[in-house]
Order: structure tokens, then sequence, then C-alpha cells
């Protein structure tokens, strides 16, 4: 059977991206599939960028159930979609589709993967919550300082490199965000009940996130969003404070369990097995 051919008779998703050789996606779907012994299929489709917007906008003619969006087309497919959830219209980015009556919808899931994962590893943790600092101002963070406001946090502190990104963010979001320098930072971190990481500092091959947690309080939150390694120094110092790490893997599977839902008609649940299946995909221990 020709791909196509097995597109067209089996039910299947797939990632679009450029490169895209790279993503988890395909190990966490199909787990989900054989674990619910769904007969469907999920796989990589590189799209290169002058490609783009016309793939999204003959999708429903690909056979594709749905797909996931990466990078760099988030924005193009949040402006090919016919109609957007108020989630990826907050963000400005899509990062699931699917179908509906041959129209193409657009979520982002990032937020609500963001918040899944938090409640899961660390239920509570925005009960009182009245400061969270986010360090980047870039796609993910857009993602993740939404998220926040949604959880009513009284004051969201951004922190970034380039200080026109983060008043970027605050202006999108409102009054609760703030921009904030890297030298508030020790001040910040004193007060904050969350602390997220979402530059790629800290990821393999990158240089360490150079902050120092001893202002921090002991019940504080620190979440990464790198999880190569799954251990970043960031939260190894997390970790040797007492503090309470959280690992950037967990929203990687979480973002995906809305897609997996719309795609396949089950919801799947994130399990220690499914994070173990990622994990040895990604030649990590847990
Ligand atoms: P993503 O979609 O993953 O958020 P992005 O939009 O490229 O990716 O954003 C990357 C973030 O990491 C940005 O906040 C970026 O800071 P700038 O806005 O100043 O570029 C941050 N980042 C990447 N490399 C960095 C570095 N070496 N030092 C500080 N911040 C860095």
């Amino acid at each position: 059977m020709s791909r196509r051919q097995r597109i067209m008779t089996i039910p299947t998703a797939c990632v679009i991206g450029w490169p895209i050789k790279h993503s988890r996606s395909p190990v966490i779907h199909r787990f989900w599939l054989r674990e619910l012994g769904i007969m469907g299929d999920y796989v990589v489709q590189p799209v290169e960028p002058e490609r783009a917007t016309s793939f999204f906008a003959r999708f429903a003619e690909s056979g594709y159930v749905g797909a996931n969006v990466t990078v760099p087309h988030k924005e193009v497919a949040y402006a090919a979609v016919t109609r957007r959830e108020p989630a990826a219209r907050a963000i400005g980015a899509v990062n699931t589709v699917w179908l509906e009556d041959g129209a193409l919808v657009g979520s982002n899931t990032d937020a609500i993967g963001f918040l899944a994962n938090l409640d899961q590893e660390a239920s509570g943790w925005d009960r009182d919550a009245k400061s969270a600092v986010v360090l980047g101002a870039g796609g993910a963070a857009r993602a993740i300082v939404w998220a926040l406001t949604t959880r009513n946090i009284p004051a969201i502190h951004v922190v970034n490199r380039t200080a026109s990104r983060a008043a970027a963010l605050a202006e999108r979001f409102g009054p609760t965000v703030k921009v904030a320098e890297t030298e508030a930072l020790p001040a910040l971190l004193a007060e904050a009940d969350v602390l997220i990481n979402t530059t790629s500092l800290g990821m393999e091959g990158q240089p360490p996130l150079a902050i120092d947690l001893a202002p921090m309080r002991k019940t504080a939150l620190v979440n990464d969003l790198v999880y190569v390694p799954l251990e970043t120094p960031l939260l190894a110092a997390a970790r040797a404070r007492g503090l309470r790490p959280v690992d950037g893997l967990g929203m990687l599977l979480h973002q995906a369990v809305p897609g997996f839902e719309k795609w396949f008609g089950a919801r799947p649940v994130v399990t220690p097995a499914l994070r173990a299946a990622v994990l040895a995909d990604l030649g990590q221990k847990a």
C-alpha cells in the first residue's frame, strides 16, 4: 500500500513542520493508539515554508484527520484555519488542527498542556499564587503567560533578553503582565510562587540558564519547559534548594491530549508508562 492509500484507508494524523525529523509526537500518539486499541496512525509530514499556506488550504484533500503544527508553521496555520478556538485566538498561533464538516479548525493546546501538567504534578499550585516569573518572551512564553492569566494570578513578571518582546507580551495580555529587567530578578524571585523558563537556555547544546534561586521561598515551584535534558541545571538547582521542580516533558505529553481526542474520538491519559516510552525514545532515564 502506498503512503497515500494508507492515509486514505486508516485514520491518520500528522505533525507538520520544517525541519521535523526530531518530533516526539509520533511516539506519543502511536503509544495511545496501541494502548487504546484504535486502528489509526500518526506520521511525520515535512512541509517546506513556501508550501505551508497551500498545504493548509488543501488540507481536506490530504486525507489526514488532523495535524499538529510545529515550528515554523504555527502562525501560518493560524492564518489558514477557518475557525479558531479561544486559546488559539489569545495566543495568536495554532498547534493543532482538525476538520469539522470539511472546514479546518485550529486550537493551541500548549497552554492547556502546561496547566494540565502543573495540575497533575503539583496539585493546588495556583491556589493563593500571587506572583509568577516567566523567563523568555517568544512563542512558548505567549502560551504560558496566557495560561497564567486564565488562573487569575495577579502579577506575572516577564523577563527577556530582548525587552521589546516582553513589552509586546504585556501589551497583549493586559495589566497583570509586567515587564521586568534582569536586575530585578532577585527581588521578584523572593516574592514568586512560580518560576517558568520558556527560553532555550539549559537545552542540550545551549548555555545553561545563569540564575540564582537563593532568594526563592521553599514552597515555590520551578518549571522548565526544556526537556532535553530532563533534569536541566535549573531544575537540579531547584531540587538542591528544596523547591518544587517540574520538568518540561509533562507539558509535551499533556498538550497532545486534546488533538488525539479530536482525531481519534477517545480521550487518552498521561501515565508513567507513556513518560517512560518517550524518555526511552529520547535516550534518557526517568
Ligand atoms: P519559542 O517558540 O520556543 O519560545 P522563540 O520564539 O525563538 O522560541 O523564543 C526563544 C526565547 O528564548 C526568547 O525569549 C529568546 O530571547 P530573545 O527574545 O531575546 O531572543 C530566548 N533566548 C534564546 N537564546 C537566548 C540566550 N542565549 N540568552 C537569553 N535568552 C535567550
